[in-house]
């Protein structure tokens, strides 16, 4: 099993979504987060001012999947979410050792669909 976090646009959660589902994927955690890339440093200006952009809005989606679905489901991440412009974000895997339905006392595989 492996994680799937992945940093998005926040305007692309609800096509994302949809998608997702379209996938079959249906367990997924949303949170709303900052942070930055390697753009970190960039100026902005606003009404002449200059300043820091440090921290942007974005999206954490977390999926835990089985390892043969990671790819499908980064390609919709990716067909999904990226506009060609910095900042569309990132995907990170990581592996799972273990998952526990809690109603039910499943583990692993069945514990997940
Ligand atoms: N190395 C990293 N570790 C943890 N989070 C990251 C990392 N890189 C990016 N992020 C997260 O992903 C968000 C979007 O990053 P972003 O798309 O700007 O990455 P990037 O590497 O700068 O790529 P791009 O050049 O396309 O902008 C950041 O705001 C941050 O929350
Ligand atoms: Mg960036």
């Amino acid at each position: 099993m492996k994680k799937i976090e992945a940093i998005i646009r926040p305007e692309a959660f609800q096509t994302l979504r949809q998608r997702l589902d379209d996938h079959n994927v249906k367990g997924l955690t949303v949170s709303e987060v900052a942070g930055c890339g390697q753009q970190q440093g960039q100026q902005g200006v606003f009404r002449g001012n200059r300043f820091e952009i440090k921290l942007y809005p974005k999206v954490k989606v977390e999926m835990v999947a089985e390892d043969d679905e990671v790819e499908t489901i980064a390609d919709v991440i990716m067909d999904t979410c990226a506009t060609d412009q910095v900042g569309d974000g990132k995907i990170f895997v990581s592996a799972i050792e273990n998952v526990y339905r809690i109603r039910t006392r499943e583990t692993g595989k069945s514990a997940l669909i």
